[in-house]
């Protein structure tokens, strides 16, 4: 497995690989790897012959009163995670890198992008888009591997992709939990022993609205009921729980069809997400 830092060393490696006619599976993240990056790179490494992994701390998408300065990073334990499934590359440029000193061009969205995470993170999508676009025109891969996890992301992808005519498939994966339920997530790491067990309420109440959205269609009384129950941990304060249309992340009035419901979750100062797809 190799490690590069620069985007000539990225396209040298691909243009190698492209001759040979071999196909290229990306896993963009920012890395401090954990069991849910895994199944990306597993579901990677199993439909295509080589696999990129991205470690990337992308300042972009970070608003200035975010964690970018607290974001955890581990880059040895990251290429070890990424040596034992078989990664044939990790790009891990720093942000000059990426972004010189005149940048000025950006990938960004309406629509899908205000609503939920956007209301409290306007710039976030702006910076995810522009950045993963990049990795894109970079590592030029068939197939791109993102979590549902962060089930907004997926979808506003998925729709950059469609929109401006990107040949690369995007390939969702299912949430990875911990044994008790609570989300996989690189910031888990920020939580107090009291606030890690706190922070169960979220994967509670995602199981709560999948058992009444079996009976209930009615998308409001789902969501009140789900808040009610958040409201039950006294160190959890809601950012949003809302229903939305799955694929255009318009809120939706009743269960039917696809949907997510959706939640950030500020456990402490910790801000936490999760979501389920409701398939009707
Ligand atoms: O999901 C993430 O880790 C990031 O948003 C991504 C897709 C790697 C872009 O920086």
């Amino acid at each position: 497995m190799k490690i590069v830092e620069t985007i000539e060393e990225v396209r040298e490696q691909v243009k190698e690989w492209k001759k040979q006619g071999l196909s290229i599976g990306l896993v963009p993240t920012m890395g401090y790897l954990h069991e849910g990056h895994r199944s990306l790179m597993e579901a990677a490494r199993k439909n295509n012959d080589k696999v990129v992994v991205s470690i990337f701390v992308n300042p972009m998408q970070f608003g200035p009163t975010e964690d970018l300065a607290e974001y955890p990073r581990d880059l040895d334990h990251d290429a070890a995670l990424c040596e034992g499934v078989g990664v044939d590359l990790i790009f891990h440029p720093e942000p000059e890198e990426m972004y010189m000193d005149d940048f000025c061009s950006f990938v960004d969205m309406t629509g899908l992008t205000e609503g939920l995470c956007g209301k409290t993170r306007p710039i976030h999508f702006r910076g995810v888009c522009t950045v993963v676009t990049k990795l894109f025109n970079i590592v030029t891969p068939d197939n791109a591997y993102f979590g549902q996890k962060d089930g907004q992301q997926l979808a506003v992808i998925r729709r950059m992709v469609r929109d401006l005519n990107m040949d690369i498939e995007i390939v969702g994966c299912p949430i990875i939990r911990e044994e008790d339920g609570l989300a996989k997530s690189s910031r888990n790491t920020y939580l107090s022993g009291e606030e890690r067990k706190a922070a169960l309420i979220l994967s509670k109440t995602i199981a709560l609205g999948e058992e009444l959205a079996k009976t209930e269609k009615d998308a409001a009384k789902v969501v009140a009921a789900m808040k009610e129950n958040i409201e039950t941990e006294p160190m959890a304060k809601i950012d949003y729980v809302e229903a939305v249309d799955a694929l255009s992340m318009e809120p939706v009035e009743t269960l039917d069809g696809d949907c997510m419901i959706a939640m950030a979750v500020y456990i402490g100062k910790t801000r936490l997400i999760d979501n389920t797809l409701i398939h009707n």
